[in-house]
């Protein structure tokens, strides 16, 4: 027995120092809002922030804009091997997959130098939505996209999955969803990277070891389940009725709740006003209003907040997104703040190593095999 304090689920636990985001009196990424980020910044603006720490200058965004326009070629033995993967496997298992593959090409793999780290982070960065659109294309029967270097990079990613040019307000709405997915302390996956990156091992390691935790239902996996709630439903009356009996059926109602925060996550609040954009520009109002209905009745009687995941599901269904790609645009928004992390454990490096507390059997004799009886 530990003589010392238990937290389940590590909840309120400070488990180490970060200068790359804060929650406490709002988020914000290397001391900048979310809502400044949100309102003037651009998704590549932010990743260039959280890698490097400060704001690009205008030659510098350049020059990251330049490097991963260059590096988004994907090694094609890998594209072949994904394409064997068959297709009922989710999007999100053959990405995991994916990163570890490309980890084979990278000629700075085990360099551990802060500039190889970046380096590799934005090949990461530049190869995942290559690796995730030829996959998702190949699986709807449809050709693989060249990227438009002209387009911002969410502008992009919209781009090579849905094969068509965004309108300015879902260029827009779209990468402020990457800037507000981007970094969020010691969250899940970011922590696992954490992990990782404190026994010395390689960047894509520590990341192809944090999309296996983002995908899981209570993290990342919550936005792919949203949608489900939003389209079982017809009207708000009916939202009502579904969501009264969820909770009296003590039912997960998915992208509500936080660790973290327990009266507003401030990102819900900044996509939600992009969700009802959209929705009048793609004639959709009727599921912000049923999503309004499900928000009232969950904080009335659980007094449980929406998290971002609950407009980004209806967001990206508003942009012509199919629900599998839900959680990979997330990997490929976190990637940034998983590699600022690796990169920071990295810098003050002590191995990861919690204790447990033992709740077994009590010491017992052993008994060989031929006296166990049958
Ligand atoms: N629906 C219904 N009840 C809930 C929910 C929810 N979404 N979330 C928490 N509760 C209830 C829970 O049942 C418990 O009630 P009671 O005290 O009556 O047993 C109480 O609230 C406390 O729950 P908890 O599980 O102890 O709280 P937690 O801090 O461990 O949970 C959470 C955080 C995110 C795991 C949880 O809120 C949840 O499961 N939410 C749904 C999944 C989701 O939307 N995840 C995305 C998180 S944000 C994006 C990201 O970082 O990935």
């Amino acid at each position: 027995m530990i003589d010392q304090a238990y937290y389940p689920g590590l909840e309120g636990v400070i488990a180490g120092e970060t200068a790359i985001s804060s929650i406490a009196g709002g988020l914000r990424y290397r001391g900048y809002s979310i809502e400044d980020l949100a309102e003037q910044s651009s998704f590549i603006e932010t990743a260039f922030l959280l890698l490097h720490g400060e704001l690009p200058n205008q030659e510098q965004l350049a020059d990251f804009r330049a490097i991963l326009a260059e590096a988004s070629e994907v090694e094609p033995t890998v594209l072949e091997f994904l394409a064997g993967i068959p297709f009922h496997v989710p999007l999100m298992d053959v990405l995991r997959t994916g990163v570890s593959a490309v980890a084979h090409f990278d000629v700075q793999l085990d360099d551990s130098t802060e500039q190889a780290h970046i380096a590799k982070a934005l090949r990461l960065l530049a190869q995942i939505p290559m690796l995730m659109a030829a996959r998702y294309r190949d699986g709807q029967g449809l050709a693989s996209m060249d990227a438009d270097t002209e387009l911002s990079y969410s502008g992009n990613l919209l781009y090579l999955l849905t094969g068509e040019e965004p309108s300015t307000l879902a260029e827009r709405a779209f990468d402020v969803s990457m800037i507000l997915y981007a970094e969020h302390e010691f969250n899940a996956s970011t922590f696992t990277a954490r992990i990782v990156a404190s026994t010395l091992s390689d960047l894509h390691s520590a990341i192809t070891a944090a999309v296996g935790a983002l995908k899981g239902p209570l993290h990342g996996g919550a936005n792919e389940r949203v949608l489900g709630i939003l389209e079982e439903v017809e009207s708000p009356a009916e939202a009502e009725r579904w969501v009264r009996d969820a909770l009296a059926h003590k039912r997960r109602i998915m992208g509500f709740g936080h660790r973290i925060y327990r009266d507003c996550d401030p990102r819900a609040v900044i996509l939600k006003g992009y969700c009802r954009q959209l929705a009048e520009e793609t004639n959709q109002t009727h599921l912000e209003e049923i999503a309004e209905t499900i928000e009232r009745i969950v904080w009335e009687e659980k007094g449980l907040p929406p998290n971002l995941d609950w407009p980004s599901a209806r967001l990206y269904h508003y942009l012509g997104l199919n629900v599998e790609l839900f959680t990979p645009l997330f990997v490929c928004s976190r990637l940034t703040g998983w590699a600022a992390h690796y990169i920071e454990q990295c810098r003050h490096n002590r191995l990861i190593r919690p204790r447990s507390q033992y709740i077994g059997v009590g010491p017992r004799k052993y008994v060989p095999v031929s006296e166990r009886g049958a």
